[in-house]
C-alpha cells in the first residue's frame, strides 16, 4: 500500500492523474487536497467520490497548519505530487498576485512540509512555459529558463525551490515539464475547450493576432501515464519533459475542431494579441521516452475524442459557462471581439 497526497487534483490535469492512479494502481491511495478555486470542480471526480482508497480535502496548499496536519495523521502521504497552481496566462496577465501565492508561496509550504515530515517522493508538476519561446529546435532539461508571463515566472520559481529542496535538503524531488495538455475536464478558458465549446454553440472563436503561434499538443492521459512511469523510475534531482512532439500552428488546430464538428470556418476571428506570447514551443522528451513512455495514439485520432467528450458531456461544461466565467470572458474578450476580424 502507498499513499499519495495529491495537490489541486480537482482540476483538469490533477482529476484524470487521480483515476489513473486509482484503476492503474489497486493498492495505491489518494487523498486530494485542492482548494477548489473557480478551476476546481468536484464534478471532474464524480466517478471516483465512493472509491474507499479516494479522499477529498478542501483546503489551500498555502495553509501550513493544514498540510502540516495531513502529514501528522494517520492517512499521511508516502509522495506528494503537486498539481495545485494558478495556471491560466491569461488571467495572469490579469492579476498576476495570486499566481506568485500559490505557484511559489504554496510550493514552498508543500516542500517545507515534506522535508519536515520526510516524504519518500516529492513530484512537481510543471510547463515547458518555463523555457520560454524557442523559433528552432527543442528545448532540453539542461536548458536555462526564460519564462515569458507571471504565469511561466512563478512556475519557474517553484521549480527553482524544488530543485534547492533536493540540493539543500536531500529532499527526494522530481519535476515534469509537460507541454500544452487538452482532453477531457478542462476548464474552458484553454484554448481547445474553449474553441470547442464556443464552435457547439455557434459563437466567435477568438484567434489572437495572427494564429500562427506553435504549440506542444500531448494528451492529458498520456501526461498520466508520463506522471506514473516517473514516480516509479524517475531519479531524484532530476527535471523530465513531457511532449508529444505533436506540434500544430493554432490556426490549423481552430480548423480541426470545425472540421470535427461541421461547423463554418468563418466562426474564427482574428482578435488583438496577447501581450508578450510566445511565439513556439517545443520539447525534447528523449529523457522521458528512454524510460519507455510513448503517446498511446496520434494527435489527430486524440483530438477527435476530446471533441465528441465535450459535444457528449455538456453538463459538464454548460455549468461552467456562467457566472464567474462570463465575468472573466468579457473582461478577456469583450473589446477583443468587439474588433475582431472574421478569417479572411
Ligand atoms: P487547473 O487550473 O485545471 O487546476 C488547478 C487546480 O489547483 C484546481 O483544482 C484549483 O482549485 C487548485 N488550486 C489552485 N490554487 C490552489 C491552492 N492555493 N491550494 C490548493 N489548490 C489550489 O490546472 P491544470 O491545467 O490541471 O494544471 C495542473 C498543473 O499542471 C499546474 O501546476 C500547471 O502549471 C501544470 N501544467 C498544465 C498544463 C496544461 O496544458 N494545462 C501544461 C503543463 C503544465
Ligand atoms: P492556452 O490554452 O491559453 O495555453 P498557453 O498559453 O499556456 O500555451 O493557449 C494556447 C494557444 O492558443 C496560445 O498560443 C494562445 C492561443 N489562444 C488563442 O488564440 N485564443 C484564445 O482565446 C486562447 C485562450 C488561446
Amino acid at each position: 500500500m502507498r499513499r499519495f497526497l495529491v495537490s489541486g487534483g480537482a482540476g483538469f490535469i490533477g482529476s484524470n492523474f487521480v483515476r489513473h492512479l486509482l484503476n492503474a494502481h489497486p493498492d495505491y491511495h489518494v487523498t486530494v487536497l485542492d482548494k477548489l478555486t473557480y478551476a476546481g470542480n468536484l464534478d471532474n471526480l464524480l466517478d471516483v467520490q465512493d472509491n474507499p482508497r479516494y479522499r477529498f480535502i478542501k483546503g489551500d496548499i498555502c495553509d501550513a497548519a493544514l498540510v502540516g496536519a495531513i502529514h501528522e495523521s494517520p492517512d499521511r502521504p508516502h509522495v506528494v505530487v503537486n498539481f495545485a497552481a494558478e495556471s491560466h496566462v491569461d488571467r495572469s496577465l490579469l492579476d498576476p498576485g495570486s499566481f506568485l501565492r500559490t505557484d511559489v508561496q504554496g510550493t514552498y509550504v508543500l516542500l517545507e512540509a515534506a522535508r519536515k515530515h520526510v516524504v519518500e517522493l516529492f513530484l512537481q508538476i510543471s510547463t515547458d512555459e518555463v523555457y520560454g519561446s524557442i523559433l528552432e529546435g527543442s528545448f532540453k532539461e539542461t536548458d536555462p529558463l526564460n519564462p515569458s508571463s507571471p504565469y511561466a515566472a512563478s512556475k519557474a520559481g517553484g521549480d527553482m525551490l524544488a530543485l534547492a529542496y533536493h540540493t539543500s535538503f536531500g529532499l527526494p524531488v522530481v519535476i515534469t515539464r509537460s507541454s500544452n495538455n487538452f482532453g477531457p475536464y478542462q476548464y474552458p478558458e484553454k484554448f481547445i475547450p474553449l474553441f470547442v465549446t464556443n464552435a457547439i454553440d455557434g459563437e466567435p472563436l477568438p484567434l489572437y493576432g495572427d494564429g500562427l503561434q506553435v504549440r506542444d499538443w500531448l494528451y492529458v492521459l498520456d501526461n498520466c501515464r508520463a506522471i506514473d512511469l516517473v514516480i516509479h523510475q524517475g531519479a531524484p534531482g532530476e527535471v523530465y519533459n513531457v511532449g508529444a512532439s505533436s506540434e500544430r500552428v493554432n490556426l490549423e488546430v481552430a480548423e480541426g475542431i470545425l472540421r470535427v464538428l461541421g461547423k463554418p470556418r468563418e466562426l474564427v476571428r482574428h482578435v488583438t494579441d496577447r501581450p508578450g506570447h510566445d511565439r513556439r514551443y517545443s520539447l525534447d522528451s528523449a529523457k522521458l521516452r528512454s524510460l519507455g513512455w510513448a503517446p498511446s495514439r496520434s494527435h489527430e485520432e486524440a483530438m477527435e475524442e476530446t471533441v465528441r467528450w465535450y459535444f457528449d458531456n455538456q453538463w459538464w461544461w454548460r455549468k461552467i459557462k456562467s457566472g464567474e466565467f462570463l465575468e472573466y470572458y468579457r473582461q478577456n474578450y469583450g473589446e477583443r471581439l468587439r474588433g475582431g476580424q472574421p478569417l479572411g
